[in-house]
């Protein structure tokens, strides 16, 4: 009988060491670049309630439509994988009084689901690196968010490769104006729109305006701008915020019909989308959202965000410099051993080093062998430098050390090698 291998799902991927670490250097420049701003980490299930994404990302949109991966737990509750991370935060925040006359600066790293179709760029689980910023009305807040951004990317080294679109889709009331307005200019092309435009006529006509369909592309040049119908306050945020971030010379393009697919936005909607991921592609998205805690029953409280999608920013960066990769895994030190029993000394000596020198890497020989074996494992493992426990120099409180790397060997009294790798790597 052949035993079939077994496979990840489709769309999700598996992280090796040498992307886990390339992972963790990012993580690790981004979780900097927050705590730099004052903001603190959140953690939150990947399982909600799918209510929770249906009253926050909205019933009509292609994320609760299509893409949620959702089931029934054993009481027959709906329960979903976190499409993304503003809900379950929001959720959070509600839930412990966090926004109870306070400010809140959060920021949020982790795994995302959708079933969407994958391709280069998007997958069915994929990660986001977000903050959120509660109690902050004015476009001070949203410009603080957008200079964070431009932050990870020169931290990063993709900031050439990235650009900044932003728009304002107004308050409530503003765009239902502008909602009937863009309806009665759809209806006048209606032959020439598609079932999923059509679909969204009425339920929400303003995801119309993201299509990817060309033609319904075309037809859009001529279609009533959301900018135009803005309400004052609306219009006023806007243009101070465009000020700001002319000021700290930002450059943006502002886009019309950048109108995002969640529909707990409103006022400011911005993202930073690069052309060097094959067709073009959002990095990071973002925007106001003054209406959700209260949406989700908590008191109205203002509030902004974005989230970074990792998986894109990793294809840039390694886009960019294409050797990213090969700065693989290795290890300082490997400990190797001669004589009869001395592996007992090698893991007591590394142990004594890991007490010292806790940020090195040190792995012991395992598995016996000659030196020539024991050698050639230590430079399978790439280490950096090799340490011999020989019997007869053990006994007389001294160790072999050989850098790798310039191939200098060494006797050493063993009392003094703190001292020296200390030298050699920090
Ligand atoms: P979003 O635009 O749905 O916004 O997702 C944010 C980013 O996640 C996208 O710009 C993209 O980089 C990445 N992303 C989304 N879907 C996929 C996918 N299938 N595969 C790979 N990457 C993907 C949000 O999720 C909002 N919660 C952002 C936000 C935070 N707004 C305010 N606060």
């Amino acid at each position: 009988m052949i035993i079939r291998k077994t496979q990840s799902i489709r769309g999700m991927y598996d992280c090796l060491p040498e992307h886990t670490l390339l992972w963790q250097q990012v993580e690790n420049m981004l979780k900097i670049i927050l705590n730099s701003y004052g903001y603190n980490e959140i953690r939150f299930p990947i399982v909600e309630s799918t209510d929770l994404f249906k009253r926050s990302i909205g019933k009509i949109t292609d994320v609760v439509e299509k893409e949620m991966y959702s089931f029934n737990d054993r009481r027959g509750h709906s329960l979903s994988l976190r499409p993304e991370g503003t809900s379950g935060c929001v959720r959070l925040g509600i839930e412990h009084s966090l926004f109870y006359h306070q400010e809140q600066r959060l920021w949020y790293l982790g795994p995302m689901f959708r079933y969407e179709r994958p391709q280069k760029g998007r997958y069915r689980q994929f990660h986001q690196f977000s903050a959120e910023a509660f109690g902050q009305i004015g476009p001070d807040i949203d410009v603080e968010l957008i200079l964070i951004t431009v932050r990870c990317w020169k931290t990063l080294g993709i900031n050439e490769y990235v650009n900044l679109e932003l728009n304002s889709i107004g308050g409530l009331s503003s765009r239902i104006t502008y909602k009937k307005k863009l309806i009665d200019f759809l209806k006048k092309k209606i032959d020439y729109l598609d079932t999923n435009s059509m679909r969204r006529l009425y339920s929400n006509p303003m995801r119309i305006l993201d299509t990817k369909n060309s033609k319904i592309k075309e037809l859009l040049v001529d279609a009533p701008i959301l900018m135009d119908y803005l309400d004052d306050d609306s219009r006023l945020h806007f243009n101070k915020l465009c000020e700001l971030l002319d000021f700290y010379k930002i450059s943006y393009k502002i886009n019309p019909c950048l109108v995002r697919g969640l529909d707990y936005y409103n006022r400011t909607v911005f993202e930073w989308v690069t052309n060097n991921l094959g067709t073009k592609k959002t990095i990071c998205a973002g925007g106001r959202y003054d209406d959700l805690t209260k949406q989700l029953g908590g008191e109205t409280i203002p509030a902004a965000g974005f989230a970074i999608g990792l998986e894109r920013v990793l294809l840039l960066m390694q886009l960019i410099n294409s050797s990213i990769l090969k700065r693989t895994v290795c290890i300082d030190i490997y400990l190797i051993y001669s004589g009869n029993d001395m592996q007992k000394y090698a893991i007591s000596f590394s142990e004594y080093i890991r007490e010292k020198l806790p940020s090195l890497r040190v792995m012991v020989n395992y598995g016996g062998g000659s030196l020539k074996k024991q050698f050639d494992r230590a430079k399978k493992y790439r280490s950096k430098a090799v340490i011999i426990i020989d019997e007869n120099y053990f006994s007389a409180k001294k160790v072999i050390l050989k850098n790798l790397q310039c191939r200098l060997q060494e006797i050493i009294e063993s009392n003094k090698i703190i001292e020296k790798l200390h030298d050699m790597f920090l």
